[in-house]
């Protein structure tokens, strides 16, 4: 049994004291696959030297983060895309996306920085790691403009059944991470009218830690509780909750 974490930020300061550790931690859990996206120009350097501690389990992605979309965004999108063409592997486009729910007045940069990068995607034929907040609709909406979309996820997916349809219509992939554990979500009842075949596991570390560890650091390692809630929501497996997530990560980024 093995899982892929497909959305983990172990390169932030948050791990600056155990990196090594957080590694170990995360194969002794079986999850052996970690996709990183990044932030902003800023994370480059951290995300490369992590991810060279661990070649076979890390695999880093490229891209601009719609929180850190601003007046600059089109300077700072010309390194990004010198360094997902530097020859340095990437895996995936991410993290890219909308966010509206801390600025809604950088919508119209916003939109242009992940279009272009949802076109990067496709030019190269990688996967997007998308991170939508208040913002889902204009999202899909951006999608539906596009003449070719990529393959992606949906991260840390936390709405309704009818956003799920979509996304999924979309041909995209849903991202369940910490969330689907915590009391009183409403996740687990949206999850069980949809098939696992669109599902794919994920942490977000440092945030949003699954329950035990609810409000704590959150690190890779963690992937067995969520996984754990996904079996008990389809009523089968862990070891078939790894295997089909697991799966659907491999058609997406490739590893
Ligand atoms: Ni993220």
């Amino acid at each position: 049994m093995e899982f892929a974490d497909t959305h983990t930020h172990l390169f932030v300061e948050e791990f600056d004291q155990d990196r090594e550790a957080v590694i170990q931690r995360a194969l002794q859990s079986r999850v052996r696959t970690m996709l990183l996206p990044n932030i902003d120009e800023s994370t480059i350097e951290s995300l490369k030297s992590f991810s060279a501690l661990d070649t076979e389990h890390c695999f880093p992605m490229m891209g601009l983060h719609p929180c850190s979309v601003k007046d600059n965004y089109r300077e700072v999108l010309k390194d990004i895309l010198k360094e997902l063409d530097s020859g340095y592997r990437y895996y995936g486009v991410g993290e890219i996306g909308m966010d509206l729910y801390w600025d809604k007045s950088t919508l119209d940069w916003q939109s242009d920085a992940f279009l272009q990068q949802c076109g990067w995607a496709v030019e190269r034929s990688l996967g997007v790691s998308i991170h939508t907040r208040s913002a889902t609709y204009e999202t899909i909406k951006l999608l539906k403009q596009m003449k070719q979309t990529p393959r992606g996820v949906f991260h840390c997916f936390s709405g309704s059944y009818e956003e799920a349809q979509e996304i999924i219509k979309l041909g995209f992939y849903i991202g369940i991470g910490g969330v689907v554990t915590f009391k009183n979500s409403g996740l687990p009842e949206v999850l069980k009218r949809l098939s696992i075949d669109n599902i794919v596991l994920e942490t977000d570390a440092p945030y949003l830690s699954p329950v035990p560890y609810r409000g704590k650091r959150n690190e890779s390692s963690y992937i067995p509780f969520i996984a754990e809630k996904l079996s008990e929501v389809y009523g089968i497996s862990v070891s078939r909750v790894a295997e089909v997530t697991r799966e659907n990560s491999r058609k997406i980024f490739g590893v």
